[in-house]
C-alpha cells in the first residue's frame, strides 16, 4: 500500500516542494510523488495518506484540481489528507 503526494504544477515548483516535503516526512516514509494526471489512473482507495499540492495562477488553481477533489471527495474524506497551495 502506497501513500501519495499528488502535484499540480505548471513550471515544476510545486513538484519540487513535494520532493522537499517527502524528504522531510521521515526516512522510511512510503510516499510516492505523482502528477495530478497520473493520479487520475490510480485507485486512491489503496492509499492511507494523500497529500495534494497545487500552484495558483492568476488567482486560480488549475480547474483539474477542483474537479479531482470533487470527483474523489468521499475517498479523500476517508483518508488522512493534507492539501497545500503555492
Ligand atoms: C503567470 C503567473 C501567474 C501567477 N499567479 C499567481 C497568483 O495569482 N497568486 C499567487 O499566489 N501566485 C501566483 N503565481 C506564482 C506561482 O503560483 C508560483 O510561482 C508557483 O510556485 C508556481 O508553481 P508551479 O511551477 O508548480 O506552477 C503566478 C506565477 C505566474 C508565472
Amino acid at each position: 500500500m502506497e501513500d501519495l503526494i499528488i502535484y499540480s504544477s505548471t513550471d515544476g515548483q510545486t513538484k519540487k516542494i513535494c520532493e522537499t516535503i517527502k524528504a522531510h516526512i521521515s526516512s522510511n516514509n512510503n510516499f510516492k510523488i505523482i502528477s495530478l494526471n497520473e493520479a487520475l489512473n490510480v485507485n486512491l482507495e489503496k492509499c492511507k495518506k494523500i497529500i495534494l499540492g497545487a500552484s495558483i495562477r492568476y488567482g486560480r488553481h488549475n480547474k483539474n484540481v477542483l474537479n479531482f477533489v470533487i470527483k474523489n471527495k468521499n475517498i479523500l474524506n476517508s483518508k488522512k489528507t493534507a492539501f497545500f497551495f503555492c
